[in-house]
């Protein structure tokens, strides 16, 4: 029986670290497309966003770089559906036991719905950008496009507020996951991690914000 308990725990911590590994991987990428986007900004005619663009898509390595991510984002999606579904059978059977021990927190609650959030906007972005072939040769004017249009605007803003809402309570949670935390600085772990969500979500959010209010359609 203890046995069993400790199988199941190492298990799920298993699956935790996991998670943990795979989202700081996931923001490392996040932190280079920020980076790479703001090459819009840099001139008007979008000549260094679109040679950044071009640069990427003829690279012999983005195919293999391409799977990584996508098999990142696929095991973090997984992984996070099987953790919560977890908790939740857990959380059934001590509500059985006490009702008002161990309740969710509104950091792990909102987790789950950002996450799927998140995920839909992944698919929409991919359509936009990735999968559209009808935006090659001025990836810069197609960008612009898009997050210019009330639509757009609303769509990159709600999953990009999404993002920075997940990443600010998923930093402390993957460092604590992954015992690299400590009582003396767990303040400044939290603070950091907050930080960290709120420039990157910032950061996006700096897109949909600029280019709808620059497009004429404000
Ligand atoms: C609002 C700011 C954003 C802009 C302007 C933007 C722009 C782009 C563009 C133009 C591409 C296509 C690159 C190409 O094929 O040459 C792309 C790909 C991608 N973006 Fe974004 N993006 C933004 C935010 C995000 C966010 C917040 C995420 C993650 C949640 C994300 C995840 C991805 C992924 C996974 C790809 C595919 C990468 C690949 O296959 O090489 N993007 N983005």
């Amino acid at each position: 029986m203890r046995g069993n308990l400790g199988r199941a725990l190492s298990a799920s911590i298993g699956k935790k670290a996991w998670m943990a590994i795979s989202g700081l991987l996931l923001v490392g990428f996040l932190c280079a497309h920020l980076a790479g986007n703001l090459l819009l900004f840099i001139d008007q005619d979008g000549s260094a966003f679109n040679a950044y663009a071009e640069a990427l898509s003829s690279n012999p390595l983005l195919p293999a770089a391409e799977l990584v991510l996508a098999t990142l984002f696929i095991a973090h999606i997984a992984l996070g559906l099987k953790v919560s579904s977890q908790n939740r059978d857990a959380r059934k059977v001590r509500y059985r036991v006490s009702a008002n021990h161990g309740g969710r927190t509104p950091g792990s609650a909102t987790m789950l719905v950002t996450g799927v959030l998140i995920l839909v906007f992944l698919v929409i972005h991919l359509l936009d950008f990735r999968l559209d072939d009808s935006t090659h040769g001025d990836m810069a004017a197609a960008v612009r496009k898009r997050l210019g249009s009330g639509s757009g605007a609303w769509t990159y803003g709600i999953g990009i507020a999404a993002l920075g809402l997940h990443l600010s309570h998923a930093f402390a949670s993957a460092f604590q996951t992954l015992g690299l935390n400590h009582p003396k600085y767990d303040n400044a772990i939290q603070l950091a991690g907050k930080g960290i969500g709120v420039v990157l979500g910032l950061g996006f959010l700096a897109f949909p914000v600029i280019l709808y209010f620059s497009s004429g359609a404000a």
